[in-house]
Order: structure tokens, then sequence, then C-alpha cells
């Protein structure tokens, strides 16, 4: 049985005093889970701190970006090796935000994730169509280009190696979540086109839903077969709400 994992977006938010009481506010509350797994995923400055707070907890955490490139002459970038410094297991890769307000397109969204695996970071693998796209019925093959392009790169053996998060672009900080059946859907469209690669690596493979996942609906959409968890954006900013998820996760 695949494990569930539920992972906090904070994206560009939060503070020295803010992340400190929203941490607090967490570990208590997830603190007893066995059966799922959390991570928070902050901005880089913010690392070294929460990696003092929840190292030797059970609450992983990670970033939400990395540079391509291991090093150089890239100004403003951060590398992979980088976040390892600062205790980092998982790292955000090719997140709608990154695809559309900077332009990362699948190619890079590859190249990424190729350095993040090979620092030995877990990526959090984003795909998702938009509304437009869904509307025209294009879901699966914008969904199916996004995974190729990285299978494309480092095989279904290193897709393996990762985390899929299924986020429909229309769901994302909109309120207006996917229902769990069409959700579930492209959840078993993308298992599938992955078993078309490694029937092995399609079963094991995390497929996390993100998009508008509360306390409220997490419940049910984690309750369908191929769902393994959620990537949690504005919910992953108030504890309750959080923690709620978590233990929704570990049901
Ligand atoms: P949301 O964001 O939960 O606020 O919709 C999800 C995400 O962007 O990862």
């Amino acid at each position: 049985m695949r494990r569930k994992l539920v992972a906090g977006n904070w994206k560009m938010h939060g503070g020295l005093a803010q992340n400190q009481a929203l941490l607090e506010g967490i570990l208590p509350g997830v603190k007893g889970l066995r059966t799922a797994d959390c991570v928070v995923c902050a901005p880089f400055p913010y690392l070294a701190q929460v990696q003092a707070l929840l190292k030797g907890t059970t609450v992983a955490w990670g970033a939400q970006n990395l540079s391509q490139h291991p090093s150089g002459a890239f100004t403003g970038e951060v590398s992979a090796s980088m976040l390892r410094d600062f205790g980092c297991r998982y790292v955000i890769v090719g997140h709608s935000e990154r695809r559309q307000l900077y332009g990362e397109d699948s190619a890079t969204v590859a190249r990424k994730f190729n350095a993040a695996l090979d620092a030995g970071l877990t990526p959090i693998f984003c795909v998702g169509e938009t509304l437009e796209q869904r509307e025209a019925g294009a879901t699966e093959k914008v969904v199916a280009e996004q995974l190729d392009a990285v299978t494309g790169l480092v095989g279904a053996a290193g897709l393996g190696r990762a985390v899929v998060a299924y986020e429909p672009v229309w769901a994302i900080g909109t309120g207006k979540t996917a229902t769990p059946d069409q959700a579930q859907e492209v959840h078993a469209f993308i298992r599938k086109r992955i078993a078309e690669s490694s029937a092995d690596v399609a079963a094991g493979q995390q497929i996390l839903y993100g998009g508008s996942v509360k306390g409220s609906n997490a419940k049910e959409l984690f309750a369908m077969a191929d769902i393994d968890g959620g990537l949690i954006g504005g919910a992953s900013l108030k504890a309750d709400e959080f923690v709620t998820i978590c233990q929704a996760a570990a049901q």
C-alpha cells in the first residue's frame, strides 16, 4: 500500500515569528501520526529556521524551487546542494506559478527535476491543466506532455524517486476544489501513463492532489483510490487546518 503524504506549500508567505508560531501549532497535532508523512516547503531564507525547529520531529521540510544548475554564475539562484545543506528532503518542481509567472517550460522543469534527483532530493513534481485547457478537452494531453518531459530525461525509474502532484490550475487558490471524482480521473490517467513505461513504478508512485484542499474536503479526496495525499497552499498556513488535513491522510 502506498503511504500518504501531505506537503504544505507556504509560497511567499511567512516571517520568522509567524513561521515559529505555525510550526509550534502544527507539531503537537501531527506528532502521533504513524501512517502518513508531513512536510512543509518554506521560502529559501527560512530553511535554516525551519530546520532548527523541525529537526528530530516527524515533520520533514523542503523548498519550493531550485536551479537546474549545480553551481556557477547564476545570480539569485539556489542549487540543490544548498538545499541539502539545510536538511531539505523535498523540493517542489514545476509548480504552475513557476510555469506561468516565471516562464518555466517543461524542458526546464525536467532539468530542475534531474538536478534535484542528482543531489538526493525528492522532487514534488507538479502537473496540471488550466481552465481553458480543461474546457477544450485537453487535460490528458497537457498532463501527458508535462509527465513525458520528465520521464524522457530521467526515465520511469527517475520519476519513481519523486512525488507527483496533480494540481489543476483552476483549483489553485480559488476555493474551487476539483471534485474527488474529477481528481481521481486524472490521477488514474497519470498512473496509467506511468504504467506504460513501468508497471512497478506506477503501482508505487505517490500522486498528490493540490488545489484548494482544506480540512473540510481532505478526507473525501484522500479516500479516492489513486490519491495519495495533498499539496496544500493556503490551508498550510493555518496550523489547525494543516493538522486536520494531515490527520485525514493518516486515517
Ligand atoms: P491552494 O494551493 O491549496 O492554496 O489552492 C495549492 C498549491 O498551489 O500548491
